[in-house]
């Protein structure tokens, strides 16, 4: 798969996850396999505004390339503003959110709201596009509840605005998180555009994956929520379920990673909620859980890990 000229080894991509894709959690994906990592959206108006913490989320290393960083917002020159501020560092392309449901995005007319409004999206994408040097993409859904299914021609805005990719999550704004995903509408979205189409709900696996590519056409399949404790779904050769060993292995590495990184360090809240992930659907997960619930620092986690297969 290609985004331009960025060439993606593999056409599983680590979704956006807001909390959760930091720059340690795209690293560990990559040396999974991931063939693109998506960052956590980025605020246009905290970048412009260079806030700190919004600086913080934009981090980024050589190793994780390629590199997508996701921009919400909806004031076209902000975004602009934005674009130009991201594209100074050393990524592979811009990601602007049309999908997002919260509630806080929506009410700014940002994430899943600009479905309802794709004059808005259409400039948003072309003033993006004109103040950035890597590829523009999208990410949305199929639309905004079932009565208004809008992504063929919201990707067709898309691709006649300057995107060089886009990807469908089967879902519409109501469903939020839930609900069947809809694999005709990303099969339908492939036929109607030329650029890439990622698919992406629920893929939970690679054959999962695979299916999704094969059944709709789809250049490419996102994974979220299924890549949480689990960097290795990206991997050919590891055992979707794997040991308590592999586990281990793969939570210590992403631990070696965080300290590796320096500062910022990310909050240990956010580093125990990855944690526990990685613990999910084995046998007696629920100790091991509030074990790692309990640590209170970053030493006492490393050391409750590693006891486990030592
Ligand atoms: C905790 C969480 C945070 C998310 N943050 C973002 C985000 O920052 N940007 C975005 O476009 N989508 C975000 N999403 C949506 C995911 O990227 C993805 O579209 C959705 O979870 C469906 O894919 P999955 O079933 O593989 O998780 C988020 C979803 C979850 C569960």
């Amino acid at each position: 798969m290609k985004i331009d000229q960025v060439v993606l080894e593999n056409p599983f991509i680590l979704a956006p996850l807001a909390g959760y894709t930091d720059l340690a959690f795209r690293l560990l994906c990559r040396e999974y396999g991931a063939g693109l990592c998506f960052s956590e959206m980025v605020s246009c108006h905290g970048l412009v505004f260079r806030q700190k913490s919004t600086l913080d989320l934009i981090a980024t290393r050589p190793a994780e390339r390629p590199v997508v960083m996701q921009l919400f917002g909806s004031e076209p020159d902000i975004m602009a503003e934005a674009a130009a501020i991201l594209s100074e560092q050393s990524i592979d392309g811009i990601d602007i959110n049309m999908g997002c449901p919260v509630k806080k995005v929506i009410k700014k007319g940002a994430g899943a709201a600009l479905i309802k409004n794709p004059r808005l999206a259409a400039e948003i994408i072309r003033k993006v596009r004109q103040n950035s040097q890597v590829p523009v993409t999208v990410k949305t859904r199929t639309g905004w509840n079932h009565h208004a299914i809008v992504a063929e021609d919201f990707a067709k805005m898309a691709e006649d605005s300057g995107a060089s990719a886009i990807t469908v999550h089967g879902r519409t704004w109501t469903d939020g998180f839930s609900g069947e995903v809809d694999w005709q509408c990303i099969a339908r979205v492939k036929k109607a555009v030329t650029i890439p189409v990622i698919g992406n709900g629920d893929i939970i696996s690679r054959e999962d994956g695979l299916a999704m590519m094969a059944k709709t056409g789809c250049d490419g399949v996102m994974i979220g929520r299924g890549a949480l404790g689990r960097p290795w779904i990206f991997s050919e050769n590891i055992n979707p379920n794997p040991s308590l060993h592999l586990r281990v292995k793969a939570l210590l590495r992403h631990l070696d990673i965080i300290a590796s990184l320096g500062s910022p360090v990310p909050p240990f809240a956010k580093t125990k909620n990855h944690a526990g992930k990685y613990f999910k659907g084995i046998t007696g997960s629920a100790s091991i859980r509030q074990k790692v619930y309990s640590c209170s620092s970053y030493e006492e986690l490393h050391e409750f890990v590693n006891s486990l297969i030592t």
